[in-house]
């Protein structure tokens, strides 16, 4: 008995086995197939990524931007879910494998319904004799909307602080400087009043908290929000002196949701207690135009500001504190009840699997919530990623698939500080870290019509050249040119004119937990404006109730072709990454640049020469390590050149060697007080979240070095930063060699 059983054992462990290698065979085999042929076998591509840009039509892109823009998409609100609900069943319509929607519950801060905020200037008895505005008059055709939310600063504090005002500038790190330094005003109790625009509005509150103040007041000045020449809204795209830009004014450091740092605000979360929350301004803020201000900047006393400080209102820009003569008696009392509510938000998850790499991940995700109604920001973006997901499903449905998965996201409360975004990143980072290949932004795709903009990582240089060469130019007076060509011409990279201009990655928008936190290569793309000739900050009507249809419609772009050029140049990357066998990822590209930062980061400590040698500073380990770097991208590259294509796990070996080099640059400890950058080569300017900064542990080190008291601790952590620096480079070297 025992031996028959044992006998039958056998057999059936024979059978299995024979049955599972049987299966493996089938699986290998099915698994190595050429990704093209997987459902269509005489389907022989010429160029599927031609076809997939081809396939976009500006007039698509203009259905979607006026269908999504009918009404305002304020996060958390019913119209956003509906929007979300709307863009799940297209994308299921377009054919995607797969679209959910997945919640949060965030903190999110909205003004009161029945008490709203405003700035009054107070006279001696404390009688209200000025109030600014309300609202904004509504743009024509937009009149009966009983939800378009009053210009605020989400996340404000409340209070009612009242005082002298100081007029600050931009509220910048330097024009704090120059108030404490070089004219001795302290702005301790003060309510200060700063201009809008150069940095991200957070870094202005956080410097007017350390500088004391109680309360800030920001506003557009004509200088930066109206363009030469051009007419305020509707009849031109210059900002209207009744209107103002909304937006958050946390510093979250890539926090996510104030009340969950770090982990998904699902509901078995644990949430800090409300006075708790990561970034949480400890003053009121209240955003006003430029007609308000002028009536409160016109009484400004105190010594004059110096001439780059002053804007284009007829006023003085005196500096204060407090009203001029006869007004000095007058204060400036602020209103501000504004109420943060923790609120469910939804992303659309969207995804296409892939044929022979299904575990390889490459995300394009932009935000679907808006101010009011998105004209621009986010829409542009929004329905340039509608057009690329019905031209992947339209691929998809002849037969087609990715080599690699290709996931589609539209972020829910962008706004409120990234939050969608950064909580799917939360949720899901162990399987991102390991499976994800890139991150393309779909924000906005236009903020001007002069030339196309693009930042990204150094690993997409020359990706982002080779597919621009092949997409036609949207400009005027470049017919039958390419847009590679039209971009290098108006705006020439300063280090080499004959390459178009590349940025590096700050921050502002939803890849910022997937490059500054996870280290995904990642990059954006979008029309912008001639930076050489237009001052003004954003494009001017940002965050206003004036973004409209109309204004895109009209003013930036009539015939959508800077936006399909978007498109194209999106979709273009997205289809290269997902489907080229080897990844088109350049790591000698990031040696160069690696090389650049370090000459630029080492000529700002060389002006402190003295101290250097006092203290023992060198970047020579550093060099030593970009060296390293060098060659051994250099020698991946070659091995690229040689590798045998035919060879799945020689490819698979390559390709993690490509996919994991942005994360190799990555510090699990991150940045000095800011744990969410973990990026040792670039982050968020801590002066300006806008703004990418490389080397930004050493760059912080070296700030205002000069004006520490303690020296010698002072290039102490210069060099601790340099050292974590070479570390992090000398790793990502070891990453890149031979195996
Ligand atoms: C295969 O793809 C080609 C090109 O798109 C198409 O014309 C043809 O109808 C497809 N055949 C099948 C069987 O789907
Ligand atoms: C809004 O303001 C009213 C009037 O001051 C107040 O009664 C109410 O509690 C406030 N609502 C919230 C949610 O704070
Ligand atoms: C400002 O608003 C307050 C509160 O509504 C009101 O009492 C005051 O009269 C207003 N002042 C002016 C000049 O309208
Ligand atoms: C707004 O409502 C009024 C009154 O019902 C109506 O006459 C007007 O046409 C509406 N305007 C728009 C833009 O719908
Ligand atoms: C402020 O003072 C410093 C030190 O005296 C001086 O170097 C600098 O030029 C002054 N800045 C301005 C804008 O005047
Ligand atoms: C500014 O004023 C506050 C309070 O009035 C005081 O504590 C602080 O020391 C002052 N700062 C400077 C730099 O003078
Ligand atoms: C500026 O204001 C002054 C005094 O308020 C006035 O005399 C002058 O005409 C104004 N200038 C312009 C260009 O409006
Ligand atoms: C202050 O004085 C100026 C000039 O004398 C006058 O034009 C203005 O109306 C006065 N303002 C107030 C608030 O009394
Ligand atoms: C760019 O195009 C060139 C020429 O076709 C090709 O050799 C290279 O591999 C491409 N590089 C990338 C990153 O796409
Ligand atoms: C500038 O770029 C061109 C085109 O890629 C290249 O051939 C040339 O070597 C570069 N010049 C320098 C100085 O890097
Ligand atoms: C669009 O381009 C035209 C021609 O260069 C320019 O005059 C206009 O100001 C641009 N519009 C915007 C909104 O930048
Ligand atoms: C660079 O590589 C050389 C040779 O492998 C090694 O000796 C050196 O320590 C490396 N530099 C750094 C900074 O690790
Ligand atoms: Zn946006």
């Amino acid at each position: 008995m025992a031996r028959k059983r044992g006998i039958k054992r056998t057999c059936l462990v024979i059978t299995m086995s024979l049955a599972v290698v049987f299966l493996l065979g089938v699986l290998v085999g099915w698994l190595i197939r050429p990704s093209h042929q997987l459902k269509n076998e005489s389907f022989q591509p010429p160029n599927i990524r031609k076809e997939i840009v081809s396939e976009m039509k500006a007039e698509n892109i203009r259905e979607f931007l006026r269908d999504f823009t009918k009404s305002p998409h304020l996060a958390g609100t019913e119209r956003n879910l509906l929007l979300a609900q709307k863009i799940q069943a297209q994308w299921q319509d377009f054919g995607l494998d797969k679209a959910e929607l997945v919640h949060y519950d965030v903190l999110l801060s909205y003004p009161n319904e029945t008490n709203p905020n405003y700035i009054s200037i107070i006279d001696e008895h404390g009688k209200e004799i000025f109030n600014t505005s309300l609202s904004e008059p509504p743009p024509e055709g937009y009149e009966n909307f009983t939800d378009i939310v009053p210009p605020y600063n989400a996340f404000s504090a409340k209070g009612e602080p009242e005082g002298n005002l100081v007029y600050v500038n931009y509220a910048r790190t330097e024009d704090f400087f120059y108030l404490e330094r070089n004219m001795s005003i302290n702005c301790t109790g003060k309510i200060v009043i700063a201009r809008y625009g150069k940095i991200f509005r957070g870094n202005k509150v956080k410097n007017a908290i350390l500088a004391g103040a109680k309360g800030i007041i920001l506003y557009s000045d004509p200088a930066d929000y109206c363009a030469p020449g051009v007419k305020p809204y509707p009849d031109g795209w210059n900002l209207p002196g009744d209107a103002a830009q909304r937006g958050n004014v946390l510093n979250l450091n890539g926090a996510g949701d104030p009340l969950t740092p770090g982990y998904p605000a699902k509901d078995f979360m644990y949430r800090y207690k409300a006075d708790e929350g990561v970034g949480l301004p400890s003053i009121p803020v209240h955003p006003i135009g430029y007609h308000d201000a002028k009536q409160i900047l016109g009484l400004m006393g105190g010594p004059a500001s110096p001439a780059s400080w002053k804007g284009n209102l007829n006023v003085s820009y005196n500096i204060g504190p407090g009203f001029l003569g006869n007004a000095s008696n007058r204060q400036v009392r602020m209103h501000v009840y504004t109420n943060n509510e923790v609120t469910r938000i939804y992303d659309v998850i969207g995804t296409i699997r892939g044929a022979v790499e299904p575990d390889r991940y490459i995300i394009l995700g932009g935000h679907r919530d808006s101010w009011v109604f998105g004209g621009i920001d986010p829409t542009t973006g929004a329905a340039v990623l509608q057009e690329v997901a019905r031209s992947f499903g339209a691929k998809l449905r002849q037969g087609w698939r990715p080599r690699r998965t290709i996931i589609f996201a539209s972020w829910d409360a962008e706004e409120f500080g990234l939050l969608g975004s950064t909580e799917w990143a939360e949720e899901n980072a162990k399987i991102l870290q390991e499976r994800g290949v890139a991150y393309i932004n779909s924000d906005s795709s236009i903020e001007g019509n002069y030339t196309l903009r693009i930042d990204c990582t150094p690993l997409l240089y020359r990706l982002v050249y080779n597919v621009t060469k092949q997409i036609a130019s949207p400009d005027d007076g470049f017919d039958g040119r390419s847009l590679y060509e039209s971009w290098q011409k108006k705006d020439p990279s300063p280090q080499n004119k004959s390459l178009p201009r590349i940025s590096k990655l700050g921050s502002g928008s939803d890849f910022e937990a997937y490059f500054q936190r996870l280290g995904i290569a990642s990059g954006r793309a979008r029309y912008t404006k001639n930076q050489k000739t237009d001052k003004y900050s954003n494009y001017p009507m940002y965050h206003t109730v004036y973004e409209t249809f109309e204004l895109v419609e009209r003013f930036y772009d009539p015939s959508f072709k800077k936006q399909l050029a978007v498109a194209q140049v999106r979709a273009g990357l997205v289809y290269e990454i997902a489907d080229a066998t080897i990844i088109p990822f350049n790591t000698l590209d990031y040696a160069a640049e690696l090389k650049n930062y370090a000459d630029s980061i080492s000529n700002l400590a060389k002006k402190h020469l003295g101290q250097m040698e006092t203290y023992g500073v060198t970047f020579d380990h550093l060099y030593d390590a970009i060296d390293n770097f060098t060659s051994s991208a250099a020698g991946l590259h070659q091995r690229i050149k040689n590798i045998d294509r035919d060879d799945p796990m020689a490819v698979r070996i390559l390709n993690d060697q490509l996919m994991f080099a942005e994360r190799a640059f990555t510090d699990p400890l991150g940045l000095p007080g800011r744990p969410f950058y973990r990026h040792i080569i670039f982050a968020p300017s801590s002066h300006n979240k806008y703004a990418g900064e490389s080397f930004p542990g050493i760059y912080d080190a070296l700030f205002d070095i000069e004006n520490k008291e303690d020296q010698g601790s002072a290039w102490d952590e210069v060099k601790r930063q340099i050292a974590i620096a070479t570390f992090t480079v000398q790793a990502a070297a070891e990453t890149l060699k031979e195996v």
